[in-house]
């Protein structure tokens, strides 16, 4: 059997490693597919569904899809960009997200998201909910407003034993995201500066760092989500 597959993604012809996720082999022929919760180098989850893609006629996430040879895979298709836009409308109404005063502005994929899909202002009723900002670890401040859930620090931070040094508190409406109690002291400098590079949106602020590059040379100020992707050049096969 070949170690390589093809398939079609809105028409155009592919070709990738067997076994590679949709997203991935997306990827690597120049294709964007929106992604939130998922993260290179950590095990997919398949939480946010904004990857959502349409495989032989069915939704799957692209996230955790492995390809297959003779796949046919429908990604800028209006009903599915409609779906994602709603999922990114639904985040924002969620949760508190002011971006003109947030350390992560520029750096933000949610944000980032939000303007590529011209989302203007949700078409859902904000909830407004109480959530607290937590200072008391020394080197991170977790401000819980902006937290999406996805579960990106709670899997890609660990100690030396691969024990997660990020944990879910609560359940149902009140849960969060904090640092483990137990594990706290082993958030080191590095490990601090990698959660707040992990972390999609500005959830996980390392202290004294969250402007130390100034909002208009961040990433998204310079170049829109996904840009660097479409960009590629591919050698067609
Ligand atoms: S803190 Fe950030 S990475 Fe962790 S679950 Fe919340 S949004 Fe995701
Ligand atoms: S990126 Fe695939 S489900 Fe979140």
């Amino acid at each position: 059997m070949s170690q390589f597959v093809r398939f079609t993604i809105d028409g155009t012809e592919c070709m990738s490693t067997r076994g590679q996720y949709l997203v991935d082999a997306a990827r690597d022929n120049g294709v964007y597919i929106p992604t939130l919760c998922n993260f290179p180098g950590v095990k997919p989850k398949g939480g946010c569904r904004i990857c959502t893609v349409r495989v032989n006629g069915k939704l799957m996430t692209a996230c955790t899809t492995p390809v297959a040879e003779g796949m046919s895979i429908e990604n800028e298709i209006k009903d599915i960009n409609e779906l994602r836009k709603s999922i990114i409308e639904l985040l924002f109404i969620e949760g508190n997200h002011f971006c003109p005063a947030c350390e992560k502005s520029g750096n933000c994929e949610l944000q980032a998201l939000a303007y590529r899909f011209r989302m203007l202002v949700p078409r859902y009723p904000y909830q407004f909910p109480v959530r607290r900002v937590d200072a008391s670890h020394p080197r991170i401040i977790k401000e819980q407003n902006r937290c999406i859930l996805c579960k990106r620090c709670i899997r890609a931070i660990t100690d030396e034993t691969g024990r997660s040094i990020f944990a879910y508190r609560r359940r149902s409406a009140r849960v969060e995201v904090v640092v483990d109690p137990k594990l706290g002291k082993q958030l080191t400098e590095e490990l601090a500066q990698k959660a707040m590079d992990v972390c999609p949106v500005g959830s996980i602020i390392v202290k004294e760092k969250g402007f130390h590059v100034p909002i208009g040379e961040r990433k998204y100020d310079t170049t829109p989500i996904g840009s660097d992707i479409e960009n590629m050049q591919i050698t067609k096969i």
